[in-house]
């Protein structure tokens, strides 16, 4: 590990602000940003667009070997690409949300993002978000953080995001979906949702996005209470 730059897991539930904050901590410090669940995402919309039903497990495995995903940087964040194709704002349709879970769920599915995963970040200087990052993906990244805050923050942020879009959705209807989301991601077999031992909890339910980004460079340069081991 020694001669390269660090890796920075950034693991949490829907809704902490892992994107937002996982892409501006990369900018600061001038490295990589990996959003994971863009992957997942991608996958699932390979599966829906062959036609094939999220939760069908063979069917799912056919897809995920043949899936060709890959992200780039550009001046809007990363950009997701499935097959050739840029597919970064389809991946956010409801369809996909709603189907993500399963498929996001399957060994096979699970297996492949792990090891483009590990690709991706095998250099260092890669700060890489997600449910998995700091207890499979990298379990001896040198920097791991877990973001975490209430439903009902989580569920309010959302709403405000999703009315600015001209969404009509309820705030209720979005609390129940978190937490069922929240339900699946923690529940399930494989690669579950949960916060590795040593990863530091910054919780951002009274935190605004700039002081989150300040948290977690306070922790990266050592300079905060929890950071220093
Ligand atoms: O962060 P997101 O909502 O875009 O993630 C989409 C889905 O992918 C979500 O249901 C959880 C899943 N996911 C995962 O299982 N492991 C990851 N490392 C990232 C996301």
């Amino acid at each position: 590990m020694r001669g390269r730059k660090p890796i920075i897991a950034i693991d949490g539930p829907v809704g902490a602000g892992k994107s937002t904050t996982a892409r501006r901590v990369a900018e600061e410090l001038c490295y990589l940003y990996v959003d994971t669940g863009a992957m997942y995402r991608a996958v699932t919309l390979d599966v829906l667009d062959h036609g094939i039903d999220p939760e069908d497990e063979i069917g799912v495995e056919d897809i995920v070997c043949s899936s060709k995903i890959e992200l780039m940087i550009d001046d809007r964040g990363q950009r997701t690409f499935l097959n050739g194709k840029d597919v970064s704002e389809r991946i956010r349709d409801r369809d996909v949300t709603k189907a993500v879970s399963s498929v996001s769920a399957m060994k096979a599915v699970r297996d492949r993002m792990t090891e483009l995963q590990r690709e991706l970040g095998f250099k260092g200087g890669i700060v890489m978000e997600g449910r998995d990052i700091g207890t499979v993906v990298f379990p001896d990244a040198e920097f791991k953080i877990y973001l975490d805050a209430s439903p009902e923050i989580r569920a309010q942020r959302r709403y405000e995001e999703l009315s600015a879009k001209g969404a009509t959705i309820t705030y209720n209807k979005l609390l129940d979906e978190i937490k069922e989301r929240d339900r699946l991601n923690t529940m399930r077999e494989i690669a579950p949702l949960r916060k590795a031992e040593d990863a530091i909890t910054v919780d951002t339910t009274n935190l605004t996005l700039e002081e989150q980004v300040r948290e977690i460079l306070l922790i990266v340069k050592g300079e905060n209470e929890a950071g220093k081991k």
